[in-house]
């Protein structure tokens, strides 16, 4: 396990191109596979959770050439036209886990087992297995909600009306995929809007969405997709810790070029607003059908605490964690509520961060469904956890440049999920290695 030490940082400054999109990457590689003709995906993110899902297709008999990272070409097989083998590894991929199997329930294949690793197999998948089965599919779990899952295909399926009980974009994604292949109209209802990439997406391939307060739908059964050419947008939630790094340390500015801004993914932003914040919000050309462009910090004065509302939560769930950290260096007590679902991430993200922050010197409090950083304007330092959780790990590292006597960060490779890059990217911003 790698322990990564991080110094104070006097000052961040110059501009990085965050990498690719991970929720967009996902999508455009599985919706490629499913169309009916070759798909170029520019820019597709290369790291370990975006290649469990190359690896994943490739098994179902895909051909994607070229590589993650650069430009994949992705010979789309058709709607039905997966062959997936008897046993898929997701290795540590949720969103792999639970969209995938929206699209097997629709073949007439026998069953396929989906396992991950050790943080996977904790995760619940029932909230995809019960939905399915409602409609008719053969979806199980092992006792308790958790992986393995098994697929069977060949069963018909029934349009219907899903009421989530929870905001989760991967369980949405999941029911809507899945109706494509069911005869009438399915909908999603969800408590508050999660992002929106694969309607926006599943859009572009020539499915028409159906949208009503606040609900999404779909029409089946639909024959084909033809997802055009795309080019994925910079990841927000990779923007995010560099973002919030620049404002605790940017002098004069720290620029990230390229980044996707949908607003349903975005909340960070407003957050960090009402703490006393700016961020400027530079708009280009949309990628991949969503909003994309730069995002410039400066270092922000104090900080004021914040109390997040349940409502808000969906559209910073990733950043949830950055939000603790920035709470240590506002004054006030920053509250953080309605979020369980931080429960069942990578980690179970109410206990990390607060243990991560107690670690480095802060007074923070779990709560039920959040967490209560007593901020003090300040934060000394030491030696936290990444507990084998990428987006703990990518806090530690920030929290370090930003504290008065540094950070180490053990198992700081957890990392390589999401932003493999991320130590040479702050390095750049002026972070000492
Ligand atoms: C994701 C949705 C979110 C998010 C995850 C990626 C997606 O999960 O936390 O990192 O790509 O749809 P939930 O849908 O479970 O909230």
């Amino acid at each position: 396990m790698a322990v990564v030490r991080v110094a104070p940082a006097p000052a961040l400054r110059g501009t990085v191109r965050v990498p690719p999109d991970k929720s967009l990457t996902h999508r455009a590689l599985l919706l490629s596979a499913v169309s009916d003709r070759t798909v170029d995906v520019e820019r597709p993110l290369d790291s370990a959770d975006t290649r469990s899902t190359r690896w994943a297709l490739e098994a179902c008999q895909v051909e994607v050439e070229g590589e993650l990272g650069d430009r994949v070409r992705v010979t789309g097989r058709g709607l039905r036209g997966l062959r997936p083998p008897p046993a898929l590894d997701c290795a540590n991929a949720g969103t792999l886990m639970r969209l995938l199997p929206g699209l097997l329930v629709g073949l007439a294949t026998d069953h396929v087992v989906l396992d991950g690793d050790d943080s996977l197999r904790t995760r619940p998948m029932d909230r995809i297995a019960r939905p399915l089965r409602s409609i008719g599919a053969a979806v199980y779990t092992a006792p308790g909600g958790t992986p393995p899952l098994v697929v069977a295909g060949g069963r018909a399926l029934a349009a219907a009306t899903h009421r989530l009980t929870v905001a989760s974009a991967q369980v949405k994604s999941c029911l809507l995929l899945a109706g494509l292949f069911a005869d009438g109209e399915t909908w999603v209802h969800e408590p508050a809007p999660s992002r929106d990439h694969t309607e926006r997406m599943l859009e572009a391939a020539g499915v028409p969405i159906l949208r009503e307060g606040g609900a999404v739908g779909l029409r089946g059964p639909v024959e084909r997709l033809a997802l055009p050419d795309l080019r994925v947008p910079g990841d927000f939630s990779s923007a995010a810790p560099l973002v919030v790094g620049a404002v605790l340390r940017a002098d004069p500015e720290v620029r990230l070029s390229g980044v996707n801004l949908n607003p349903l993914r975005t909340g960070l932003l407003r957050v960090l607003e009402r703490m006393g914040a700016e961020i400027g919000v530079e708009e280009g050309p949309a990628e991949a059908g969503e909003p994309a462009g730069d995002l410039v910090v400066r270092r922000a004065g104090a900080l004021n605490a914040t109390e997040v509302e349940p409502q808000e939560v969906p559209a910073l769930i990733d950043e949830l964690p950055l939000v603790g950290l920035l709470g240590a260096f506002a004054r006030g007590v920053t509250v953080v509520r309605g979020a369980a679902e931080l429960r069942v991430k990578e980690s179970d993200r109410i206990a990390t961060v607060v243990g991560a922050l107690r670690a480095l010197g802060a007074r923070a409090e779990e709560r039920e469904d959040g967490f209560e950083v007593f901020g003090t304007g300040r934060l000394p330092g030491g030696e936290m956890a990444a507990a084998g959780d990428h987006r703990l790990a990518m806090l530690g590292a920030v929290a370090g440049l930003a504290s008065v006597e540094g950070a180490a960060v053990a198992g700081f490779e957890a990392v390589g999920v999401s932003y493999p890059g991320f130590a040479e990217d702050l390095v750049t911003l002026g972070a000492a290695a």
